[in-house]
């Protein structure tokens, strides 16, 4: 019998939502105009602004990483820099694609939970040298939400951290790929968790959440929107099928189905990690806030995960484990007790 492997690795190792299915299935009737300029996306546009509750400017995207260089290079000046946390995807696991996009330097700030911190953040601008010639001009604080390492901005925080920001003249983006489990877990609306907290630019990820390689670039600001086409198409980033990505995202929003993911994946997680973190030697990275859970465990019990039906990415000591809505619950109980069993704790 062929061992099932219980895949911990990524929210994208999912198939994709049956609903999501049929949206694409419905857009593959007939013909559309390309580029955009089609029904699917129209009808995309007008949820999303009931979605943020208010007009916003959406392009449809298939990459995470497409939309956090074309919303860096929205804001970019010839010799600029963007501030993030030292964590964040776009300083770690972008191959350098917003450097690429901008030209600017990626300036780390620290802070705990891997998250930008309030006083950092004053430090770093305090000393950033505005006006100085020597020194690279911050334009842009990237606040990736949910962080890295699955942390959360408080809206608190999001709001102080934006007003420092605007008020030396950057602009912020939100890093959301995983943006439905931070609105699933925070309990707010979109808007509260967007430009209501002061974000100019959001890369909203749907396919970690069961899409289809759809993602977006929300923009709630029009002057910015108008450059965005320019950016898009010369860097290699607008679809030719863009109503395959706008038919997905329509139906994504069209009710709870983008909650209800993220809220079940967020359960698995929290179940899982509570488990986890009850047995002696097992320690949390980091809170457990969405549904990645970071830990790092005696040597015996990393021996035992390795060798069991278990798929997950090791970082260096640490290691991730990642839930979806449909993660089986069989596989996460065997996770736990293969542990609990090497730490030699009983049932
Ligand atoms: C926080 C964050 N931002 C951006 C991305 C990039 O997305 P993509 O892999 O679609 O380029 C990811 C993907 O893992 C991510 O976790």
């Amino acid at each position: 019998m062929i061992q099932p492997v219980y895949d911990f690795r990524s929210d994208n190792v999912a198939g994709v939502a049956p609903e999501l299915m049929e949206a694409l299935q419905a857009a593959n009737l007939g013909t559309a105009a390309p580029y955009g300029d089609d029904d699917y996306t129209r009808a995309m546009q007008r949820r999303f602004s009931e979605l943020f509750e208010r007009p916003v400017t959406v392009f449809p995207m298939s990459t995470g990483t497409g939309a956090n260089g074309v919303a860096l290079a929205a804001l970019a000046s010839a010799y600029g820099s963007v501030l993030c946390h030292p964590t964040a995807h776009i300083n770690v696991y972008e191959c350098g694609a917003p450097e690429l996009f901008t030209g600017a330097k990626l300036v780390g700030v620290g802070g705990g939970d891997f998250k930008v911190g309030e006083k950092e953040l004053a430090a770093a601008l305090a000393s950033a040298g505005f006006g100085n010639p020597t020194r690279v001009q911050p334009f842009a604080l990237n606040l990736t939400q949910p962080t890295d390492f699955g942390t959360l901005y408080s809206l608190q925080e999001l709001r102080t951290l934006s007003e420092l920001a605007h008020a030396r003249g950057l602009r912020v983006h939100m890093d959301g790929a995983r943006f439905a489990n931070a609105v699933a877990a925070l309990g707010c609306s979109a808007a509260e968790l967007t430009w209501r907290c002061g974000v100019d630019l959001l890369s909203l990820g749907a396919t970690k959440n069961g899409a289809l390689n759809a993602e977006a670039l929300v923009v709630f600001d029009e002057a910015l929107a108008a450059r965005i086409p320019y950016l898009m198409k010369r860097g290699g980033q607008v679809l030719s099928k863009a109503r395959f990505v706008s038919a997905q995202l329509e139906r994504y929003f069209a009710d709870e189905l983008w909650l209800r993911r993220a809220q079940a994946a967020n359960r698995n997680a929290a179940g899982l990690a509570e488990r986890l973190a009850s047995l002696p030697g097992v320690e949390l990275v980091a809170p457990v806030q969405v549904n990645m859970i970071f830990l790092r465990l005696p040597q015996r019990a990393l021996a035992a995960l390795r060798s069991g039906p278990f798929a997950f990415y090791e970082l260096g000591e640490d290691i991730r484990l990642v839930c979806r809505d449909d993660q089986e619950p069989e596989g996460m109980s065997r996770l736990y007790d293969c542990v609990r069993a090497a730490l030699g704790v009983r049932s």
